[in-house]
């Protein structure tokens, strides 16, 4: 999220080993292609188990500045989308927060016509968008980059005459794409297939949604899904699926600090490669229905990472694994495969005592026996947090600035950590 610039910052003291149960929230991911989807249907949508977020927050603002009444009590959203005033999403929105490009799908599916500002570049790289321009176009509508005069940075898409179901294949199997590809499919006449679609969780969560409100999606979670446009969508009540990255964060959290923590409100399906790495480097994992728990070894093995859309590694959590491999015996390599730019944690772990070599896509990282407290900053979100676990291993206090970052992504870090007996405290100015 850009132009945030705040003075809030996070302290962390070396802690003890971290003990104690942890509640998981709903998944960001999860939930912010689900209110993008509310768009599809006249009447009150109501998802439950919504994550309070900066990231959640935008998308609301978002969802009103296009005419929705969208409302957050407690953990449920209330959206009323039945009557939309507009289909242009402006660049203040976008700006701050690049999966608001989500409502193209929605919008281009129930009004054949959306203008949205076009995402920018982002700390992790340049993330394009012509994947999901492509699917767009496969459904035969016409997509127009604006380059000039006032409208300049906004894509405008709309239906040459009528939408009609189409083949797209992805070249690279995008999350974003595949979740905006399906909402402009759900209400387009006709049969769409996506190939080399995303797997990841966030996907079939996004589709049982889509189904429970009468669409007809096959095939989510596999690398093919096809989807029979129906006429109407209508409204229902939905609880998201907990938030696999954040559950993956405690995980480490309790390995890095030999605790003993259970993680509840996880479905250990979603956190196969993790439950793999911590036992790869030492870890005992006791899974139940609906929590794991993790016990951290007394001497951290080292590990090769590489990520890989799912059921791979996930990116997301290769910056909170760095920052593991940090204080491991011995060296391990780390290999980032979907975002370039994912590295720029190095230099603040370096700065608390890391010794991390970059060459390309991969960092070697040369296990070291301790940390030191330090002042770095938070370079995105999942950094950010990566920075607060090692914060609780080092000697010292570490000071961790340009948190909002960290306020996109997780639900009370500082309380939920403090809790588990970490040393942190947060400071408002
Ligand atoms: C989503 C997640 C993010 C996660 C990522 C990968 C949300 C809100 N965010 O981001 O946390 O890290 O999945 O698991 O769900 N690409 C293209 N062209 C496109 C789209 C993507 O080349 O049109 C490339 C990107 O540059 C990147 C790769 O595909 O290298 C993966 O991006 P994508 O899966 O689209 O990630 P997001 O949906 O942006």
């Amino acid at each position: 999220m850009k132009g945030m610039d705040s003075l809030a910052y996070i302290t962390v003291k070396e802690s003890p080993s971290l003990r104690g149960t942890v509640q998981i929230s709903g998944a960001k991911n999860a939930v912010l292609p689900i209110i993008a989807a509310t768009l599809l249907a006249e009447g009150i949508s109501v998802i439950k188990g919504v994550p309070n977020l900066k990231d959640v927050q935008v998308m609301v603002e978002l969802l009103a500045c296009l005419g929705a009444k969208a409302e957050l009590k407690g953990d449920s959203l209330f959206v009323d989308a039945s009557h939309i005033t507009s289909v242009e999403a402006p660049h203040e929105l976008v700006n701050k927060m690049r999966a608001s490009f989500l409502v193209m799908g929605a919008l281009l599916s129930r009004f054949q016509r959306a203008k949205i500002s076009l995402p920018g570049g982002c700390a992790i790289g340049s993330r394009p968008i012509d994947l999901h321009l492509k699917g767009f176009e496969a459904l035969g509508a016409t997509v127009n980059i604006i380059d000039e005069g006032l409208q300049s940075g906004y894509i405008e898409a709309h239906a040459k005459e009528y939408l009609q179901g189409g083949k797209v294949y992805l070249d690279f199997p995008s999350v974003g794409a595949t979740e905006n590809i399906l909402m402009a499919a759900s209400l387009t006449p006709g049969v769409t297939v996506i190939e080399n679609a995303a797997e990841e969780p966030e996907i079939v969560d996004l589709a049982n949604y889509l189904n429970n409100m009468g669409a007809r999606v096959r095939g989510a979670g596999t690398n093919t899904i096809r989807i029979i446009g129906v006429e109407k969508l209508h409204p229902i009540e939905y609880t998201v699926i907990p938030d696999r990255i954040e559950a993956g964060t405690f995980m480490v959290a309790a390995a890095m600090t030999k605790g003993d923590v259970l993680v509840e409100n996880v479905i250990t399906d979603h956190i196969k490669p993790v439950i793999a790495k911590l036992t790869e480097i030492g870890c005992t994992i006791e899974e139940y229905d609906n929590a794991v728990r993790v016990i951290g070894p007394e001497v951290i093995k080292s590990a090769t990472i590489k990520t890989m859309p799912h059921p791979g590694f996930p990116t997301d959590l290769q910056s909170l694994f760095m920052a593991l491999l940090c204080i491991a015996e011995g060296e391990s390599t780390v290999t980032e495969t979907v975002f370039e730019n994912r590295f720029m944690n190095v230099p603040e772990l370096i700065r608390m005592g890391a010794d991390i070599e970059i060459n390309g896509e991969t960092a070697i990282v040369n296990g070291v026996s301790k940390l030191y407290g330090s002042e770095v900053v938070a370079t995105d979100l999942r950094a950010g947090a990566a920075l607060i676990i090692s914060g609780l291993v080092a000697e010292g206090a570490t000071k961790i600035r340009n948190i909002y970052h960290i306020d996109r992504g997780y639900v009370d870090i500082v309380g939920k950590l403090s809790k588990l007996g970490a040393n942190i405290s947060r400071v408002e100015d």
